[in-house]
């Protein structure tokens, strides 16, 4: 018997338990060691029935995702599970599956090969394969549709949203919640000797050919509007709307077969890397494991504006006491009505209920004065971006703050250390860069100073958990991971339409491409302004890879803010929406005459390039330079920050699907065609002669 699984026996029951540290995932031996105990009951005369779940926080989270790449590469022999669990179904015993935690993926797929499942109020079962790029591959799109029908089943394999236990019971999956001990639970149900009733035998809730295919259709539309670009959810529908056509064992085949070419194809490559990414990233290497944190119990903002109050409300979600400090009573009044209108908005949507709103809002205290700042552990300063202005906060809040309590900035720019040079605790200085708005995005990049302390550092990453955020450890430099490379590829799609292309095409080319976006139509959200200032200020900090001038300061020194004045590299109406502006074509193509820059046409393929190398390029000087510890932190920046799609694993892994060598034959032409910014970043000339990626790369 496999040490994955231990088996005992009680009243007749034989009792399975999956031991799989941490989350139970069906690596080799554990099926092999269900299937070894369900034949053990099977030979036993004394054992009834059988009771499968799992020690631990949970049931079976699924099936090992780390086995996937090794499948792929010939490694490890293919998926047997849909065969192992076919056996399990074929048990003469009842099998009830006992669910607490989580059953996801293959886990939820074992628990349906059971006869019977229960489980406790708190567990959660869902088929989030398509979140890896791949569907259901042990029966799950061909056993859930018989079990709680297709429209509930083509809602969880196309969405890959987990279900409550309370809505699992509704639809037919679980068959009773147990109140108290689930092995006690599930034992009980077995006294009642249940029948054996397999699901692969259920036909009742399936449709017919028609039926499917309508629904089939309406979940395309919905995933071609929230999962743009992603082709899993596609294969999944297909793979549930063959069960009207197709025996069990067929669509079992067929299902086989969409899940192996999703395996081996490029986006659950992709959407693996980021998976295990947003974990890596919380992995410092120079902070040793047992680094003690500072405990942050209560906090305190400075600035009520989006940033601020945005900020404000991480805190009280996760029912941490926060002041909030403006300058004068308007402003703060201004910010406390939006944090008030957001919560609003949370309980018409029904995220929140009213009562949790208001508990939440009570937790924000406004203040104009610095009056029980000396309570709180930490300060954000969430102010415009000037330095000189943020230096003057820190030496107020350094005077105000207990030694010992953590002085934060939200700067997206500016030096760490020049900040935290004012102070009389530069050890307790650190940069946090929450991404706009604040209460909604889930990219924290934690800046670290020359002198911040590892307790520090670790004590604002760990902040990320309660906060609900991904913390990505950044290095301090002008712009930090996310919008020092932002520049360069901003730049390019500016430099792109000076050069001849159209607003639209260099938007349409990059979201076409998959990001959420485009370059331009984010510059006019975030304000050309904003962006005016930010280069200001660089310049006077004399950045010298900024551009002097570029056509987005004549759209700015026009008025043309973006979005809030209506105008931009757009024309918005009053719902905010972007149309073409004539008038901008026309300013441009005068610009580019007055600077003498050639014309011509682009194709979305050259203008992707352009743009996407840029930001390759950059990344690989920041892994040099040790401002990102690995590539994958510039990914996960990437993917959590700035709207780049999770199916193209985030820049840098895109960077070695396409194949380092291949891009750095673009980076070098364009640095003959252009100039010296396109100079190629050392990291990258070197992994693409070695025929290395950037994930193969350590420092
Ligand atoms: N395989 C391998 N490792 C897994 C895993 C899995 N299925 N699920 C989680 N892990 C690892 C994580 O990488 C992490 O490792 P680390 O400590 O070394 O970083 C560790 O387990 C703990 O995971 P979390 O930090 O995510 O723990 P949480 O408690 O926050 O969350 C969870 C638990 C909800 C189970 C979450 O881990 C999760 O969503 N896991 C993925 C579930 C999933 O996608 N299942 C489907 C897999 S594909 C499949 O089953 C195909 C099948 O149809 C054939």
């Amino acid at each position: 018997m496999s040490e994955l699984v231990q088996v005992t026996r009680r009243d007749g029951v034989l009792i399975a338990a999956v031991n799989n540290p941490p989350v139970n995932a069906l690596s080799p031996g554990v099926p092999e060691g269900l299937l070894a105990a369900v034949r053990e009951a099977a030979a036993d005369d004394a054992i009834h029935a059988v009771v499968i779940l799992g020690t631990g926080r949970t049931f079976i989270a699924g099936a090992d995702i780390r086995e996937f790449a090794r499948i792929v590469s010939g490694e490890a022999p293919p998926l047997n599970l849909a065969a192992l669990l076919e056996e399990i179904e074929s048990s003469a015993k009842p099998v009830i599956m006992a669910i607490h935690g989580s059953a996801l993926g293959g886990g939820l797929e074992t628990a349906m090969a059971g006869h019977y499942r229960v489980a406790v109020a708190s567990a959660q079962v869902g088929q989030p394969e398509v979140k890896l790029g791949l569907i259901p591959g042990a029966g799950g799109t061909q056993r859930l549709p018989r079990l709680a029908g297709v429209e509930q089943a083509m809602r969880m394999c196309a969405l890959g949203e987990p279900v409550t236990a309370a809505d699992a019971l509704a639809c037919g999956i679980v068959d009773r919640i147990v109140e108290g001990d689930l092995l006690e639970g599930a034992l009980a149900f077995a006294a009642e000797r249940p029948a054996v009733r397999r699901t692969r035998e259920l036909q009742e809730k399936l449709l017919d050919a028609t039926q499917s295919e309508q629904l089939a259709e309406t979940f395309r539309t919905e995933c071609g509007r929230k999962l743009r670009g992603q082709s899993a959810p596609l294969a999944a529908l297909d793979a549930i709307a063959a069960t009207a056509r197709l025996s069990f064992a067929d669509g079992i085949a067929y299902e086989r077969e969409l899940f192996d070419a999703c395996l081996r194809g490029a986006q659950s490559r992709a959407m693996i890397h980021v998976f295990f990414g947003e974990r890596t990233v919380a992995k410092i290497p120079f902070l040793p494991k047992e680094t003690a944190t500072l405990p942050v119990r209560r906090a305190a903002v400075v600035g009520a504006g989006t940033m601020g109050g945005g900020i404000a409300m991480c805190f009280a979600n996760a029912g941490i006491p926060v002041l909030l400090k403006d300058t004068t009573q308007p402003a703060l009044d201004r910010g406390m009505a939006t944090i008030r209108r957001n919560y609003e908005a949370s309980v018409r949507k029904g995220r929140l209920a009213a009562a949790q709103a208001e508990q939440r809002l009570a937790l924000i205290t406004p203040t104009v004065q610095y009056d029980g700042f000396g309570e709180a552990d930490i300060a954000v300063e969430a102010v415009f971006e000037e330095m000189k202005l943020k230096q003057q906060i820190f030496r107020d809040l350094d005077r105000a703050m207990r030694p010992g309590a953590i002085l934060a900035t939200n700067t997206s720019t500016l030096d760490i250390d020049f900040i935290a040079a004012v102070t009389s605790r530069p050890k307790f200085v650190v940069g946090t860069h929450f991404f706009s708005p604040a209460n909604v995005m889930r990219l924290l990049e934690v800046v670290r100073g020359k002198d911040t302390s590892p307790a520090v550092i670790a004590t604002a990453m760990e902040l990320a958990k309660p906060l609900k955020k991904i913390a990505v450890l950044s290095g301090n430099c002008f712009g930090f991971i996310g919008n020092r490379m932002f520049g360069p590829y901003r730049e390019q799609a500016v430099s792109l339409v000076e050069e001849g292309a159209t607003a639209q095409q260099v938007d349409e080319a990059l979201t076409s491409w998959g990001m959420a976006m485009g370059p331009l139509a984010v510059g006019d959200l975030a304000g050309l302004d904003v962006s005016w200032r930010v280069r200001q200020e660089a310049l006077r900090l004399r950045r010298p890879h900024l551009e002097p001038k570029t056509f987005e300061d004549v759209l700015y020194e026009l008025g043309r803010y973006g979005q809030k004045s209506s105008l931009g590299w757009y024309r918005y109406d009053e719902n905010r929406r972007a149309t073409a502006d004539p008038e901008v074509e026309h300013l441009v193509r005068e610009y580019a005459a007055v600077q003498g820059i050639a014309q011509r046409t682009f194709t979305s393929q050259e203008i992707v390039e352009r743009v996407l190398y840029a930001l390759i390029n950059e990344g690989a000087r920041l892994l040099e330079e040790g401002i990102a510890l690995r590539s994958v932190d510039i990914d996960i920046v990437y993917v959590n920050g700035y709207g780049c799609p999770a199916w193209r694993g985030g820049p840098m892994h895109y960077a070695g699907a396409v194949g380092l060598a291949k891009v750095l034959e673009g980076v070098r032409k364009f640095h003959d065609e252009l100039g010296p910014a396109w100079k190629p970043a050392p990291l990258l000339e070197q992994l693409a002669r070695e025929g290395k990626t950037f994930e193969q790369w350590s420092r």
